[in-house]
Order: structure tokens, then sequence, then C-alpha cells
């Protein structure tokens, strides 16, 4: 790994806590104006100080955050396909190393469809992500897809391990991936960080319960998308899954945290 790739992964995975809170919010590059996702800028921006590193598309970034900010991000550079499209998992190099570079990103996103008829097309084009993120010093996380189109793959440990391992193997530098039972032996297997996706909307404190599971069990952290973004007050909840990564909250201290927050602000407006 350069100096480059080191760093800029620094940027991301905190030194201080060898943790990170990605917030994901690239979900438009195949879903379109997602729920809470509509005026991107408005939903995201108040998020941003509490956030390690940014997940979004180009197109997202380039239209709704300003370039002064200084959160890092994470561009993902693959799609192509969309929910309502035949292929939804036949994705391709969707963005440049050249045009990541000329947003700052600080990694480089790319999902692998394991399992699927477009495996090998996905597991190509992570390699060829790698190669560019060697080449320039950008970190590479690959994206582990999940779902009924995946051969009626799903959550298990099993299954997870092999994308996780076969991700790390190709040579990604960190992999995003689902949370599930025996986390552990997914963690354990594979020799790069690893972070949850938070996946469908949940009650906070489950969403809490499953992040801190899954740090106990050895994740680098999240990059949580909608468990975020929809919910009822996305800033408590940010706050909240943060105190979970970085200071080792429990579920209970975490949901504590989320509802002060959530008062704080609602007794902010009553003023
Ligand atoms: C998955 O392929 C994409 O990166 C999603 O947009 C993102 O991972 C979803 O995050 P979440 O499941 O936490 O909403």
């Amino acid at each position: 790994m350069s100096w480059g790739l080191k760093n800029r992964l620094a940027r991301i995975v905190k030194p201080k806590t060898g943790h990170t809170v990605m917030l994901a919010v690239d979900h438009g590059y195949f879903m379109g104006p997602t729920t809470g996702l509509e005026k991107l800028d408005k939903t995201v921006n108040p998020l941003i100080p509490y956030a390690d590193a940014l997940m979004l598309t180009r197109g997202a970034l380039r239209n709704y955050i300003a370039p002064d900010s200084d959160i890092p991000i994470v561009l993902r550079v693959s799609g192509g396909t969309s929910i309502i499209g035949k292929e939804l998992l036949r994705e391709g190099i969707i963005a440049s190393v050249k045009d990541a570079i000329r947003l700052n990103a600080s990694g480089l996103a790319f999902s692998i469809m394991v399992g699927s008829e477009f495996e090998r097309d996905t597991l190509l084009g992570l390699a060829q992500v790698v190669d560019w993120g060697e080449e320039y010093g950008i970190p590479v996380l690959a994206v582990t897809a999940v779902g009924k189109e995946l051969g009626g793959k799903d959550k298990d440990a099993r299954y997870l391990a092999l994308c996780c391992r076969i991700a790390a193997e190709l040579g990604a530098h960190f992999v995003k991936t689902y949370y599930c039972e025996d986390f552990e032996k997914v963690v354990e297997s594979c020799p790069v960080p690893i972070v949850i996706a938070g996946g469908k909307k949940l009650p906070e404190e489950d969403a809490l319960k499953m992040a801190y599971e899954a740090l106990q069990a050895g994740a680098a952290g999240v990059d949580m998308g909608r468990n975020i973004f929809q919910s009822e007050n996305p800033v408590a909840m940010i706050q909240a899954v943060k105190a979970v990564v970085h200071e080792g909250a429990t579920p209970d201290e975490a949901y504590e945290i989320f509802k002060e927050k959530k008062g704080a602000k609602a007794a902010a407006r009553v003023k």
C-alpha cells in the first residue's frame, strides 16, 4: 500500500479508534429519488458534521455537496442498471479514476454480485478498479450485494464470508457487507476491514443493536444509509450510531442518546 493510499484510508477509517461511520447516500444510482434523499442536500448536509465519510455518486456530489466541504468522499464507481430494468445485477464501471481524482475522492466503491450470472463481469470490474486504486493511491471499497436475484443466496455467514474473502483476495482495501448471525466468522476470514450496510429501515433501537453487535464481532464500522436518513430524526440517529462505533456505547446507551438528541431538537423548536 502506498503512502497516499494509506493516508486516504486513514481519512475514512479513523486511526484513533480504528473505526468509521460512513454515511451511504448513493441509493439514487439505481433507485432514483429514494425516500429521504429526494432533496439530498437538505437531508445530508446536517449529517455531515457527524460522519467520517460520505458514500455517493459523482452526480450527487457535484449537484448537492458544496466543494468547500471537508468530508472524505467514497465515490461509487459501479452502476449502470436500475431497479426497473431487466438486468439489475449487471453493473459496470460508471466513473473513471481521473474523474475520481478531480473530485478529490478518498475512496472508490464497487459492487460485486457473487453468485449471479454477472459475477465474472463484476469481479473483473473490481480487479480493474483495484488496479486504478493501487496506481493512484486510492483505497477501494468492495460492496457485496445481496438479494433474491443472487440465486436465492442471502445474508448468511457462509455466503457473506465467501463474498468478503473473494473481494479481499481480488485486492479490495476494505469491504462493505451485511450483518448476519455468526458475523464473527465473516470478519475472521477477511483480511481487510469490514463495514456493514444498514439495509432496510428498522426501528432505531434495532438498528443500533445491529451496529453494536457488528462492532462486537469485529467490524470496523458502518456504511449506513436508510437507517440514518430515513430515521424519524436523522441527526439524532447518526449521533447515536457514532457513539456505538467510536465510543463503544451499548445499544441501550445509544438509544438514550438518540432520544436525548431528538428531544433536544424538539425542545429547541418549541422555544
Ligand atoms: C448498495 O449496493 C448501495 O451502496 C446502497 O445504496 C447502500 O449500501 C445501502 O445502504 P443501506 O442499506 O444502509 O441503506
